[in-house]
């Protein structure tokens, strides 16, 4: 095998599947392609139901540039709508997030329930003549199902049902996740420059937990930590084995054992990571969810919240805060690690000064094997129906421009 001898001038020899090029995190016509293909057609995570405790809460929130409403009935069911007036197609919510028994448009006053039905027409009078009735006006529905408390949203009435999707990849939340009300004590946003994907690859790829100092304290040394596997779903997801690690080494750690979450032992960790950009991270006493809003090809805007566990104690909470604040909180170890890492990574493949990346590690789906990297693009692949590794045509025999002309 020839090998090049210097950075990729042209593509890596190695089979399509082991390495992704960087114009998958860059090119502005594969971003516009995923919106259409996969996010406009794919389960995506909203928010989580205690985002919408009491009938009538809402938060309007914007997916595939479209603007939605997601609101709690008074029935109890969480339902999401197109943010759209029916009359003339007005943004007809505008606060971020708030209680309601109607939503009224500002723009000529139609106003509609929690429940998506059209229950005022300004001077229904005039309609009379074509037959226009509240009951042809009702808002656009778009599918939304529960399960664990997060609530999924997807746009497509013609995709797969949400339990098809997700298949058996949140198994391993069902007891920390399941057993007792959550609700999330914490949400931020973080506004990188880094391509959505990146951002789930740090998700993924476990090898980089050497660049964290909290994981190199209290993970990467104990036994079995490079032992536990990746579990492989169909669609795209990925779940890891759980290991125990040693929070306690960590200094200022305040380990409070009784705040294990159901089905734990004190200090486990688990991953799960779903297709397309959401992963949830389980350890020991609080959970985090990420999800991201792609806003460019190197934009993204992160939303990460935080869980405990619902009507606990001031005391209890202040702790399972602090747990998850001092790695996960905007000034906690983890997060900005991570995103000096992705933004590191964008910078060079910005204008193609880095062209290639490679995913090649094969370690019996151990937890630094590339395969669910792999997997991930190989879904990605078929969703977009383009491979990762050589995304916008053709090029055998081509040499590669170490930078992109513009
Ligand atoms: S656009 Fe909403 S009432 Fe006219
Ligand atoms: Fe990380």
């Amino acid at each position: 095998m020839t090998r090049n001898a210097v950075q990729w001038t042209s593509p890596p020899q190695l089979p399509a599947d082991h390495y992704i090029d960087s114009q998958v995190y860059t090119s502005q016509e594969i971003f516009d392609e995923e919106r259409e293909k996969i996010f406009a057609r794919t389960w995506k995570f909203i928010c989580h139901e205690s985002e919408l405790p009491n009938p009538g809460d809402f938060r309007s929130v914007e997916h595939v540039g479209i603007p939605l409403v997601v609101v709690r009935g008074p029935d109890g069911t969480v339902r999401t709508f197109v943010n759209a007036c029916s009359h003339r197609g007005a943004k007809l919510v505008n606060e971020p997030r708030g209680n309601t028994k109607h939503f009224t448009c500002f723009f000529h006053l139609w106003s509609y329930d929690t429940g998506g039905r059209c229950i005022e027409i300004t001077r229904e009078e005039g309609y009379k003549q074509c037959g226009l009735t509240k009951d042809d006006c009702g808002l656009r529905k778009v599918r939304t199902e529960i399960k664990l408390g997060m609530v999924f949203i997807n746009m497509d009435d013609q995709a797969e049902d949400f339990d098809t999707h997700v298949g058996n990849a949140m198994d391993d939340l069902l007891e920390p996740m399941g057993t007792q009300p959550m609700e999330v004590f914490h949400f931020h946003r973080v506004l990188m420059h880094a391509n959505w994907k990146q951002w789930h690859e740090t998700n993924m790829e476990l090898y980089h937990e050497w660049g964290h100092v909290v994981n190199r304290t209290t993970s990467v040394a104990v036994p079995g930590y490079h032992d536990r596997k990746w579990k492989i779903h169909p669609s795209g997801h990925g779940s890891l084995e759980p290991l125990k690690v040693q929070y306690s080494n960590y200094k200022g750690w305040d380990q409070r054992e009784n705040l294990t979450l159901p089905g734990l032992s004190p200090g486990e960790f688990r991953v799960v990571d779903l297709f397309p950009n959401t992963t949830v991270i389980v350890r020991a006493t609080t959970i985090r969810i990420d999800t991201s809003i792609p806003i460019a090809p190197g934009i993204t805007l992160l939303e990460q919240r935080g869980l405990g566990v619902k009507g606990e104690s001031a005391q209890d909470r202040a702790h399972r805060q602090h747990h998850h604040n001092q790695f996960w909180g905007p000034f906690g170890r983890n997060l900005a690690e991570d995103v000096i890492f992705v933004e590191a990574v964008e910078r060079a493949n910005r204008h193609g000064g880095a062209r290639f990346g490679i995913i090649a590690r094969h370690e019996e789906l151990k937890s630094q094997d590339d395969e669910i990297m792999r997997a991930y693009y190989r879904t990605w692949g078929r969703y977009m129906e383009r491979e990762a590794s050589n995304p916008l045509g053709a090029r055998e025999g081509q040499a590669v421009p170490v930078a992109r002309r513009a």
